[in-house]
């Protein structure tokens, strides 16, 4: 019999949390026992997971003694406080926060783009932006065959990315306006229903936020290559769930509209949706709850040598966060790493 592990999910009442119940149940990934952890608010509630009801229990330093590998998706600092613990009792943690990205310790990984950078993990494996991910899902198979100098990317995000209390800001705030009533906005710094706000996280000295910077290192990370120019423009706009984002792409060589189809069609964790002539093109409604990164609209930048454009959407919950961490714990599993060295 294969083995199982026993897997922590720390941050399992919330948005990414509640999914990655859902992803580790619907992929049957093999668990001796699932522990859901989250704040002292939340202990004693209960959540379910491959048949069974599970009580969460409060996150303390205690909490992952004979835990085999933790999902964390519980924010940045509590990341930052509990991974090393976690790695300290021998687990190995796959953080879906932004604290360990770009640690030159921690591999940063999309399984479908560099695997292979696990093989050197010391406990804490980040997974990346959300945003960063489906374009990188997207762009691997075009870079490995003609090489991308440039990226310019517009990023529209949906409000699941800033959490259930974000997605329950919009809700409200749909129903109060329908309704003739004023809106309330606490979670983002302005009104998001009927809006959009280019402003994800925190503003940098660079005129830049932090979302986009994101975007700009975690690329050169993940594929392992200094040369490629990032640049972003993230906007969160009045959609619950899935990313769209508009790419814009120039490589060194020259590859036709049809030739990026063709290696986009054979790309693992890709499906191209490519049919203006039909109406058809990904849609963030459409991409809510699947696996896959959808990319359409593909067509050559008529105003440069070796240019495309594309349009790339994903479920930000899943692939984006949830999906992409539960592939990692699986990969591990695979190349026999769930150990801490
Ligand atoms: P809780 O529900 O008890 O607050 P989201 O990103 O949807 O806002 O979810 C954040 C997740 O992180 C929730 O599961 C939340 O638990 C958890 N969390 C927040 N603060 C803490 C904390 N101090 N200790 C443990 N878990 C926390």
């Amino acid at each position: 019999m294969s083995k199982k592990f026993v897997v922590a999910v720390c941050g399992a009442t919330g948005a990414v949390g509640q999914e990655m119940l859902k992803v580790l149940e619907q992929r049957d990934f093999p668990c001796s026992k699932i522990i859901p952890l989250a704040s002292s608010r939340s202990a004693g509630k209960k959540v379910e997971c491959q048949g069974h009801e599970l009580v969460v229990q409060e996150l303390t330093k205690d909490s992952f003694n004979g835990v085999d590998i933790a999902l964390f998706s519980a924010g940045g600092a509590i990341s930052k406080e509990y991974a090393p613990i976690a790695a300290q009792a021998g687990c190995v943690v796959v953080d879906n926060s932004a604290a360990w990205r770009m640690d030159p310790e921690c591999p940063l990984v999309v399984p479908e783009v560099n695997p292979q950078d696990l093989d050197w993990h010391k406990g804490i494996i980040a997974n990346p932006n959300c945003s960063t991910i489906q374009m990188m899902v997207a762009l691997k198979p075009i870079h490995d065959e003609a090489k991308i100098k440039r990226v310019v990317v517009s990023t529209y995000q949906a409000v699941s990315g800033t959490g259930q209390k974000a997605i329950e800001e919009l809700e409200n705030q749909v129903r109060r306006l329908m309704s003739g009533q004023p809106v309330v906005a606490d979670v983002y710094p302005h009104q998001i229903a009927f809006n959009c706000l280019p402003h994800i996280d925190v503003f940098m000295d660079n005129g830049y936020t932090k979302e986009e910077m994101k975007m700009v290192n975690e690329t050169v990370k993940i594929m392992g290559d200094p040369n490629i120019k990032v640049t972003a423009t993230c906007v969160r706009v009045p959609v619950f769930y899935g990313h769209s984002e508009s790419v814009n792409i120039e490589t060194e060589l020259k590859l036709t509209a049809d030739d990026v189809r063709a290696l986009l069609a054979k790309a693992p964790g890709v499906t191209v949706e490519d049919y203006p002539e039909k109406l058809i093109y990904p849609m963030a409604i459409n991409a809510s709850g699947e696996d896959d990164t959808f990319v359409g609209r593909i067509r050559e930048d008529e105003t440069i040598d070796n240019g495309i454009n594309m349009w790339i959407v994903s479920d930000n919950i899943r692939k984006g966060a949830a999906l992409n961490t539960v592939q990692i714990a699986e990969t591990l599993i695979e190349r026999d790493l769930v150990r801490v060295p």
